[in-house]
Parts: C-alpha cells; sequence; structure tokens
C-alpha cells in the first residue's frame, strides 16, 4: 500500500508532517542543518528576539521519566542571525520561524523586519514563553492577544501563525477562537509547554532547574492528553483556513497518529527530540506509516479530524 504522508501548511508543502518544536535542536546554524539534513517535513527555529541573549541561569533543562522541565530564558543568537540562516540555506523543506519577544512592541520591530526581507516561508510568533522571568504569557491576557494581532496584520502580509499556551477551560477555547478567527492567521501551534510546573529531587530536596525558584514550562508525556485537547478543540472551533501543528508529548508514531485524529496537519516534536536527537524523525514515520497500513489509510486526510466519541 502506497502512504502519503505529505501535508500543507499556508503556501508550504511539507512532504510528511513532522517539526522539530521551536526551541529544540535549533539555536545554532551546525544544529538546523542537522535538522535539514534529517527527514523531518520542516525545520522550525528557535524562537527569536530581536537581540542575542544568553538565557537563564543553568541547570535550566531536566529530563525524567515522563517528559521534561525547562526555563532556557530565550537563549538565541538574535533575529538577524536566523534571518540570514532562512533566507540563504538549501530551500529543501520549509522553515518556520519563530520570533518571542519579551516586549511585545519588539514583535512588531521583528515583523516588520522579517516583512522586509526575501524570507517566504512560515513566520511562528511565540505568545506563549513562560520562562522569562517578570514577563506573563500573552496568549492568557486576551485583551493582549488581540491588541498584537491587530498590530501584527497591519504590517504583515507574509504567512503568519502563533504559538499558543495551553488551555484548560472550554470557556476559553471559545474565547480566544473568537478572536483568531477575526484574523487571516495562516496556522495555530498547539501547545507550548505546560508553563510554571515544578519538579524536584526528593533525595536532594531541591528543584531540578535553577531560574524562578524551579518553575519551568513542563513537556512530554506529561503533557500529551492537554495537547490532544488543545489541539481538538481548536480544530471545532477555527475556520478551516487557520491550519494546526500539534504539539506535545509525542514518543512514537501512535502519539503522531492521534494528534493528527484529533485534527493536527502537522506535528511538532519537542522533548523527545532533545532526547533521541534527528534521526527520531525516521522512526516517527515508519512506526506512522506502519499504523496507516494496518488501518488501510492511505493518506493523513483519511483520518484527519476524525476522531470519534466512545460510546
Ligand atoms: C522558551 C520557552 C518556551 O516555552 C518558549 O515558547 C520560548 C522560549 C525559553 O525558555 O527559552
Amino acid at each position: 500500500m502506497k502512504i502519503d504522508l505529505s501535508t500543507t501548511i499556508g503556501p508550504n508543502q511539507f512532504s510528511n508532517p513532522l517539526i522539530n518544536a521551536a526551541g529544540v535542536w535549533d539555536e545554532t546554524a551546525l544544529e538546523l542543518d542537522e535538522l535539514v539534513a534529517s527527514t523531518a517535513g520542516g525545520v522550525t527555529t528557535k524562537s527569536a528576539t530581536l537581540e542575542p541573549r544568553s538565557g537563564n541561569q543553568r541547570p535550566r533543562y531536566a529530563d525524567v521519566a515522563l517528559g521534561s522541565i525547562n526555563s532556557m530564558g530565550l537563549p538565541n543568537q538574535g533575529l538577524k542571525y536566523y534571518l540570514d540562516y532562512v533566507t540563504t540555506h538549501d530551500a529543501s523543506k520549509p522553515i518556520d520561524l519563530s520570533i518571542a519577544n519579551p516586549n511585545p512592541m519588539d514583535n512588531l520591530t521583528a515583523l516588520q523586519m522579517i516583512q522586509d526581507s526575501s524570507f517566504q516561508g512560515l513566520t511562528e510568533l511565540n505568545l506563549s514563553c513562560p520562562n522569562v522571568i517578570g514577563k506573563p504569557q500573552i496568549g492568557y491576557d486576551l485583551a493582549a492577544l488581540k491588541q498584537i494581532l491587530q498590530q501584527a496584520f497591519k504590517l504583515f502580509t507574509k504567512p503568519l501563525g502563533i504559538k499558543l499556551p495551553p488551555y484548560f477551560d472550554l470557556q476559553q477555547f471559545d474565547a480566544v477562537a473568537d478572536i483568531l478567527n477575526q484574523f487571516p492567521l495562516t496556522f495555530i501551534n498547539t501547545i507550548n509547554s505546560v508553563g510554571n510546573g515544578l519538579l524536584v529531587d526528593p533525595a536532594s530536596e531541591r528543584t531540578l532547574i535553577e531560574p524562578k525558584g524551579g518553575f519551568g514550562g513542563i513537556g512530554g508525556a506529561y503533557v500529551k492528553p492537554v495537547a490532544l485537547a488543545n489541539v481538538h478543540a481548536f480544530r471545532s472551533r477555527l475556520k478551516p483556513t487557520i491550519k494546526i501543528i500539534g504539539t506535545g508529548g509525542v514518543r512514537n508514531g501512535t502519539d503522531v497518529f492521534e494528534l493528527i485524529l484529533c485534527g493536527a496537519d502537522a506535528v511538532s516534536v519537542g522533548t523527545t527530540l532533545m532526547q533521541a536527537g534527528p534521526q527520531l524523525f525516521t522512526k516517527l514515520q515508519d512506526e506512522l506509516i506502519q499504523l496507516m497500513v494496518q488501518k488501510h489509510y492511505p493518506s493523513l486526510a483519511t483520518f484527519r479530524n476524525q476522531l470519534k466519541a466512545a460510546h
């Protein structure tokens, strides 16, 4: 059986739905080259600020059996570095340029720089970084969310998506979707890490990471049900022109299948990519293909958003 894994987001055609989650294996040109050379369908760049940043104090990332905690604090090489990379790399697969600025006004400057460049790929405006000391997540402030989108679309005409934090209340899904449907968004990426969790080491009685008293974004298996719920809740509320990149808790091909079943157009992988490295993408694709063959699904479209209720 011939299996077609291709998917599209805006003008970009992906040979398969797998992408690195922003912030994983994507800070330097060397790492980005490894992702471009891997079997990933697309590549995301580390969320860039206008100026380079070294990020928070170490230790700022830790793995445990069920996932990870991080409070990286946006270490990155600055937007110009990533803009240079994406406008000169070999274009063999789509690139998603991620930006995140602790000062919301800087996001508009960043968008203007991208607008004025020759970059033709997707831009992902990250409204959900939980780790900048003293700054809230814009995704949880609905007035600020609406305002930044109004300002962004006044100056930006290229394909734009946003990275959202997880929501936990059905009224929140309604209210956020109402706002998003007012804009010509190309996609949303849901979910970012579950913000401000806490992992502790009972032996040393210490937090696993140092910044912010140990609080950090939780990823990995812990967050998969939240990711499935956010993808599914938004798919049933957003207009069909807004595509969804589903992110959260992918460890195997079945997890990729489940996110697509819940409505994802593409799937990004964070914690497991951090642990396994870019060869992971081949394993995930092999497992997804095997499952699709068993279920007689020749393409992603044949099962996307087809989740049925229990009875
Ligand atoms: C960081 C973490 C995030 O979850 C994010 O969306 C952006 C940046 C960080 O701490 O670097």
